[in-house]
């Protein structure tokens, strides 16, 4: 059995393209069956193109609502009848009816529960933190609040900027979400309250 990730994204798709090449081997367990965005013309939507997985893009503002914008993710999500949804650099937030819908992780820079949001790499910079990293976490109805499954350390160096820093943890980041998302496919895992446990 081969586990269907539907990968959604905002951006550069690095962690797309992280997961794309690890599911080009079988024994990884997995395979991207789509890839979905909240905007056109990113270089996400482009490696998805250049490796023949279907894509779409739902925008906000193409809907009356907010509501009508996460029902048709979730549809549109739901007719590739995914086992996982990865949100890997998507920069929206979902709503607890996509939730139930759908298991979802996603992948934050930064060691939560600290620096939670949308700059969590100039956020641990600006604090001062002698150490960050990156998060991978099952999706809950919070801001980046829901139950952890891996986390990885990056220290910081004195002469980092937000982007040096957000470039380190990417690296770091992308071998976790496939190591994990490999561990989660292959082996499956369990919620114990909010303590997960892979296999
Ligand atoms: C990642 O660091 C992710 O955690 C953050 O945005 C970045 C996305 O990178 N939310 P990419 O689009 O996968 O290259």
């Amino acid at each position: 059995m081969t586990t269907r990730l539907v990968v959604l994204v905002s951006g550069a798709g690095t962690n797309l393209q992280a997961l794309i090449d690890a599911c080009a081997d079988p024994a990884y367990g997995a395979r991207v069956v789509a890839v979905g965005a909240d905007r056109d013309d990113i270089e996400a939507l482009a490696r998805a193109d250049r490796h023949g997985i279907p894509s779409f893009v739902k925008q906000v503002s193409q809907f009356s609502s907010r509501e009508h914008w996460d029902r048709a993710l979730a549809d549109t999500v739901a007719g590739f009848e995914p086992d996982l949804v990865v949100s890997a650099g998507f920069m929206k937030l979902v709503s607890e009816d996509f939730l139930a819908r759908h298991t979802t992780v996603n992948t934050h820079p930064a060691l939560l529960p600290s620096f939670p949001g949308m700059h969590g790499a100039a956020d641990a910079l600006a604090y001062g933190v002698k150490v960050t990293g990156a998060t991978l976490f099952i999706v809950d109805g919070g801001v980046d609040t829901g139950p952890i499954v891996a986390q990885t350390v990056v220290p910081v160096i004195d002469d980092d900027t937000v982007e040096t820093l957000h470039e380190r943890i990417k690296i770091a980041e992308r071998t976790m979400l496939v190591d994990t998302v490999g561990l989660m496919a292959r082996d499956g895992w369990e919620l114990d309250g909010r303590r997960v446990r892979l296999g």
